[in-house]
C-alpha cells in the first residue's frame, strides 16, 4: 500500500525571520574567525585545511586528543556532521586517528622546524589545490563511513538506528540464562570455540532452519559468525578480488556497500521496487557484467522494508545457475514480520549450491551477543573458513552458549510473538504521525524502517543538519539520509526513519518536530 499524505499548503513568507542568525551560523556563514583559526569557515573542506595548518604549526602534539566533534562544532559554528567529515578526511590522510568511544588523536610527528607552514601544501586536498573546483557549501552529502558516527550522536529522538529498543528485550531473563550457562559449563571462558562454531549451537540453528526456512544445511555447511556483518565480510574476503563485478541492490545496506568498495569491487546497482526486482534487468546485468556475486537482502530489505516475491526468488536461483553467479542472500529481518511470514529464502530454491545464506539475529534476539551464521556448500565453505581463520578464528564460546540456550526456548518464542506486535504498533504510530505531511512511502510488512520520499525542495541533508542541530539536545532528531544507502553515493530524495527504538508517544513527538523542520525548509 502506498501512503501519499497531502502536501503542505501553509507556506510562510521567507522574510518572516526564517534566516535567523543561528541558521546563518549553522550553514557556516559566520563571518567571525573562531579562536585559533585563520579564516572564517564555510564547509568541511575549509575546516580540513585549517586543521592541517594547525597541525603543521604544532597546535597539538603527537598522540594528543583533538577537541571533540561537539566542541569543534561549537567553536566553529559548523554543523557536527561537517566537523565529522573534516576529521574523517584527516583520518584518511593519516594525520589523525579515531579511538573508539574516545575521540580523535593526532598521529603525525610534529616537525615544525622541518615543515612549518610550508608543509600545508603537502596536505592540500584536491579542492584546495584547485580552488575553482571547491563548489560545495554548507553541509555536504555525508559518506556511508559516517553512519556509525551519526548513530553515536546523542539525540533525543533516535530514528537513525535500525535496532531493537533494549526495553523491548527480556533483559533479566537473559541474565538468568547467562548465569545458568556458567553453571552448566564452568570452563566456558577457559577455551576457544571451534572455528566453525559450537556443535550445540550448530544443532540449534539447523533445527531452526528446518522449521523456519525450509532447508537444513548438511554437516559442514553451516558456520557461526560474529553477527551478520562478519558473515558479509568473510564473503567479501573469500570471493571478491579487485575489479570484480558485484551486483548490489540500489539502495542497499550501507555497511555492505562499504565492504565491497573497500575490496575495490566494481559495484553494479540493481534496482529494487516495492514489488521486487525487474528480472529481465538482472538477467541483462548478469549477461553483460558476469558478476562474481550478487549481494541481496530480499526479505524486508534494509532500508526500504520491501519483500521480493517467491516466484522472483525461484527465477533468481535459476539465473544464478545459468550465469554462474554466487547469490549472497542476507536475511537479517526474516523473523521480524507483522502478520504473515515472508516467502522462503532464495537459498531454498537453489538446487546447485550457488547461494550463500547469511543470518543476523541481532534484530530481535540480543544484539550484544553478536551471533550470526552463514550456510554455504562445501567448496565455498572451505574458502569462507579460511577467511574466518584469518579474522576472529572463532566466535566467542560464551556468547554461543548463551544464545543456544535462550534462542529456541518457549519463553523466547513467546517473546518474539509479542515483539512483532510491539513493532507493528510502532510502525503504525509513525505512519499516523506522518499523515498529511506530503511525504510518501510503501507500508512495509516487516523490518524496522520506513523508507520515505520527501517532497521536492526538501533536502535530506539539510533536514538532518537542522534536526541534529537544534542546539539544546532536548529536541534533537536523527535519521539516515537516503544517499547513505546508494552504492554510487548519489543524492537521494529519501530518508530512512527507524521506528524500532522509541515508543509510540516519543515517535509521535519526534516526527512532529521533524515535520516542523521540513516545513521551515520549504520557506527558505
Ligand atoms: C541487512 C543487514 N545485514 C546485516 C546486518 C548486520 O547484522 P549484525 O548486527 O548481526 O552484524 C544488518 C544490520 O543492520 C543489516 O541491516
Amino acid at each position: 500500500m502506498e501512503h501519499n499524505s497531502s502536501v503542505h499548503s501553509n507556506r510562510r513568507d521567507r522574510a518572516a525571520g526564517s534566516t535567523s542568525a543561528r541558521a546563518n551560523s549553522r550553514s557556516g556563514r559566520s563571518a567571525e574567525v573562531p579562536d585559533g583559526f585563520l579564516l572564517p569557515l564555510a564547509n568541511s573542506s575549509e575546516l580540513a585545511v585549517e586543521l592541517r595548518i594547525r597541525i603543521a604549526r604544532g597546535d597539538w602534539i603527537e598522540g594528543e586528543k583533538l577537541p571533540s566533534v561537539r566542541r569543534m562544532s561549537e567553536e566553529t559554528g559548523l554543523h557536527r556532521l561537517t566537523v565529522y567529515k573534516a576529521y574523517n578526511r584527516l583520518k584518511d590522510e593519516g594525520l589523525i586517528e579515531s579511538r573508539e568511544k574516545s575521540g580523535y588523536y593526532l598521529t603525525v610527528p610534529r616537525r615544525p622546524a622541518e615543515t612549518g607552514f610550508g608543509s600545508v601544501q603537502r596536505f592540500r586536498s584536491p579542492e584546495q589545490a584547485d580552488p575553482e573546483s571547491s563548489g560545495t557549501e554548507g553541509l555536504e552529502v555525508p559518506q556511508p563511513a559516517l553512519l556509525g558516527e551519526l548513530h553515536s550522536v546523542e539525540c533525543r529522538y533516535q530514528f537513525s538506528q535500525a535496532l531493537i529498543d533494549p526495553l523491548l528485550l527480556p533483559n533479566s531473563y537473559l541474565s538468568e540464562e547467562a548465569k545458568h550457562v556458567f553453571d552448566l559449563y564452568p570452563r566456558v571462558l577457559g577455551t576457544y570455540a571451534p572455528l566453525q562454531g559450537d556443535e550445540e549451537l550448530l544443532n540449534v540453528l539447523r533445527r531452526y532452519m528446518s522449521e523456519t526456512c525450509g532447508f537444513v544445511p548438511e554437516g559442514q555447511e553451516l558456520l557461526v559468525t560474529s553477527g551478520g556483518q562478519e558473515a558479509i565480510h568473510l564473503t567479501c574476503e573469500a570471493l571478491v578480488r579487485p575489479g570484480d563485478a558485484v551486483l548490489i541492490e540500489q539502495p542497499s545496506y550501507s555497511i555492505a556497500i562499504e565492504m565491497f568498495k573497500h575490496r575495490n569491487a566494481r559495484l553494479v546497482p540493481v534496482d529494487i521496487h516495492p514489488d521486487g526486482y525487474r528480472m529481465d534487468e538482472i538477467e541483462a546485468l548478469m549477461r553483460h557484467h558476469r558478476p562474481v556475486l550478487f549481494y541481496l537482502n530480499p526479505t524486508f530489505h534494509n532500508p526500504t522494508g520491501w519483500c521480493v516475491p517467491a516466484e522472483q526468488r525461484k527465477r533468481l536461483a535459476d539465473l544464478a545457475e545459468t550465469y554462474n553467479c554466487i547469490l549472497v542472500e542476507d536475511d537479517a529481518f526474516r523473523d521480524v514480520y507483522f502478520d504473515t511470514p515472508p516467502p522462503p529464502p532464495v537459498y531454498s530454491y537453489d538446487t546447485v549450491g550457488n547461494t550463500i545464506y547469511i543470518r543476523s539475529f541481532s534484530k530481535y534476539v540480543f544484539p550484544g551477543l553478536r551471533i550470526g551464521c552463514l550456510a554455504a556448500r562445501a567448496d565455498l565453505m572451505r574458502r569462507l573458513l579460511t577467511a574466518k581463520a584469518r579474522s576472529t578464528g572463532g566466535t566467542p564460546l560464551l556468547n554461543q552458549k548463551v544464545f543456544a540456550h535462550q534462542f529456541q526456548s518457549e519463553r523466547s518464542r513467546r517473546h518474539l510473538h509479542k515483539l512483532r506486535t510491539a513493532l507493528q504498533l510502532r510502525k503504525e504510530a509513525m505512519e499516523k504521525a506522518l499523515e498529511g505531511s506530503g511525504w510518501t512511502w510503501h507500508s512495509p510488512q516487516g523490518g524496522l524502517n520506513l523508507w520515505i520520499k520527501l517532497p521536492e525542495g526538501i533536502s535530506p541533508q539539510r533536514l538532518l543538519a537542522d534536526a541534529l542541530g537544534s542546539g539544546s539536545g532536548e529536541d534533537t532528531i536523527s535519521f539516515v539520509p537516503g544517499s547513505f544507502f546508494d552504492p554510487e553515493s548519489r543524492p537521494d530524495p529519501h530518508i530512512r526513519l527507524s521506528f524500532s527504538m522509541l515508543n509510540e508517544r516519543r515517535i509521535a513527538e519526534g516526527v512532529a518536530l521533524l515535520r516542523a523542520h521540513a516545513e521551515k525548509q520549504g520557506f527558505r
